[in-house]
């Protein structure tokens, strides 16, 4: 399974990146606006070079030909953008012609079994199922993962499934379950990923007994 970084804070990805385990960034417009980006593809400039893998940058269009012009822009900024579309008509024309034109989507807003059948048809290199807020809705975010992979499985797309909207580490051990190619997800899911209380606790024991042994070591009998 990939790692991608839900962010647009330079210093967030940094901090996964040196983790190691890092295989991508995904950003979008709120999350441009919770930092208050200023120039949007200088900022996507400066996150394709701090990492090697896919940067997806979202359009704000929502008409075929709007679209496919902001699409085409984004995707000069770096070999490692991709482009986000959102889930509608437009959108999935757009992802068609731009699939056909070789530059890589991923298709975003996906809340059905449905629209990321059609998302596949149409030639996005992802799809971005938004598991956390299906599950805010009392909906349920990880049945639809499900529903994708089998769908994806039966048919032979090529389309990668990434789970998004993460809220929790469960998500993430569920999509990976599942068979999602990507989980894209905050910083605080990452860090919330390694830790456990008996790695820390067992670690603690691990340093006092061997402290302990050093002081013993060197009391003269
Ligand atoms: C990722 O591509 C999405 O933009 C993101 O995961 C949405 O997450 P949210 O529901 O927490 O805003």
């Amino acid at each position: 399974m990939k790692f991608f970084i839900d962010t647009a804070d330079l210093d967030e990805i940094q901090e996964a990146h040196d983790l190691g385990v890092l295989d991508g960034v995904t950003t979008n417009p709120s999350l441009c606006a919770k930092i208050g980006v200023a120039d949007f593809e200088g900022h996507i400039a400066k996150i394709c070079n701090m990492i090697e893998g896919d940067v997806s940058a979202e359009v704000v269009s929502t008409e075929y030909d709007d679209i496919m012009a902001e699409a085409r822009h984004l995707a000069q900024i770096a070999d490692n953008v991709v482009v986000k579309v959102p889930l509608i008509k437009e959108g999935i024309k757009a992802i068609r012609s731009l699939s056909d034109e070789g530059i890589r989507t991923n298709c975003t807003l996906c809340f059905s079994a449905t629209q990321a059948l059609l998302a596949a048809k149409a030639g996005a290199s992802y799809i971005s199922p938004f598991i956390g807020r299906l599950d805010d809705i009392s909906d349920n975010g990880m049945q639809l993962i499900e529903d994708v992979v089998t769908i994806y499985d039966n048919y032979g797309f090529e389309t990668e499934i990434l789970a998004a909207s993460i809220r929790h580490p469960m998500h993430v051990l569920e999509a990976a379950r599942l068979g999602a190619d990507v989980a894209t997800m905050p910083l605080s899911v990452i860090d919330q990923l390694l830790h456990h209380p008996l790695t820390d606790s067992g670690l603690e024991r691990f340093l006092a007994d061997w402290n302990k042994l050093q002081k013993e070591l060197k009391t003269p009998a």
